[in-house]
């Protein structure tokens, strides 16, 4: 398809609405349990299947991100009474010094924002500062050294919060080599790509959230679908890619509509190894 003009590949990072997959759901269940049960849990799978968008959206993270516990002038939204969920991401190269701190940070904040919301909704005469956190979700585990794997089976111990530990494929085996923390996992979950059936189904109901709205009687929409299901394998930021991709194509060659081959030149502009 020589006539296409592309351009050179580009990754996409424009926020999208969160959709709730079937994957989410049940990684929200498996949160659910270990936060109940105050259980250890290890969350894996492959990069770009959503993991770390499950987990804010899961700790309505983008309600309580970067909030200054301190700061009494911002307005809580009524919504953060119900968090219980803490959200930390360990630093790239982390100390157990620095994951106590940045844990402690987060529990204090969730603690006053959690008692300055209700004390809004519910005009008390005295906000209720107590202990709110039952469930620390941890992304990218796989960064956390020995040493503060060790910090967090502490904190786990001492707190006797839930505690769910998200990263790659094979985290769950190198977590076995540390009998102290093994031993207390309760669930494993792996979060799989999106099957495909759900990925067309996303790509339908979601489209115009890639700026591209599909037509369900027309076949050339059909044959482009297939393509894109088939390309992505059900990796949503390998979808967002792709698509980012087509929609550019599109605009540069003035294309009203997606076809397969205009899906074909925006794979060939990403670089994406395995895909
Ligand atoms: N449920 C979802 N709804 C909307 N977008 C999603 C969803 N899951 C993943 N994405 C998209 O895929 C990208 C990659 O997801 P991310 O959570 O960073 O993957 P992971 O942490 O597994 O590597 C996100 O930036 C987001 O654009
Ligand atoms: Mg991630």
């Amino acid at each position: 398809m020589n006539e296409v003009a592309t351009l050179s590949p580009v990754t996409s990072r424009h926020d999208r609405p969160f959709v709730l997959t079937k994957e989410y759901r049940r990684f929200e269940e498996f949160c659910e349990a270990c936060r109940r049960e105050r259980y250890i849990g290890v969350c894996y799978g492959p990069p770009g299947v959503g993991k770390t968008v499950s987990a804010r959206h899961y700790a309505q993270w983008d309600l309580l991100e970067g909030q200054d516990p301190l700061d009494q002038n911002t307005v809580v939204p009524m919504e953060v009474a119900g968090c219980r969920t803490l959200l930390f991401t360990p630093r790239v190269s982390n100390t157990p010094r620095l994951v106590r701190e940045q844990i402690e940070h987060g529990r204090l904040m969730l603690r006053s924002l959690v008692g300055r919301a209700e004390h809004d909704a519910m005009s008390s005469e005295r906000p209720d500062f107590s202990e709110r956190c039952e469930l620390i979700l941890v992304d990218e585990a796989d960064r956390l050294t020995t040493q503060s794997l060790e910090e967090l089976r502490d904190h786990y111990d001492r707190e006797k919060v839930g505690l769910v530990l998200i990263g790659m494929p094979g985290l769950e085996k190198r977590l076995s080599r540390y009998p102290q923390l093994y031993s207390r996992i309760g669930f494993a979950h792996a979060f799989r790509p999106l099957s495909q059936e759900e990925t067309l189904f996303v790509l339908r109901k979601h489209g115009h959230g890639w700026g591209q709205d599909w037509n369900d009687d027309d076949f050339t929409d059909q044959e482009a679908l297939a393509a894109i299901t088939r390309i992505t394998a059900g990796n949503f930021r390998l979808i967002d890619r792709l698509m980012a991709q087509v929609v550019r194509i599109m605009r540069l060659n003035q294309l009203n509509t997606v076809n397969k081959e205009v899906v074909d030149a925006a794979r060939e502009c990403l670089v994406i190894g395995s895909m």
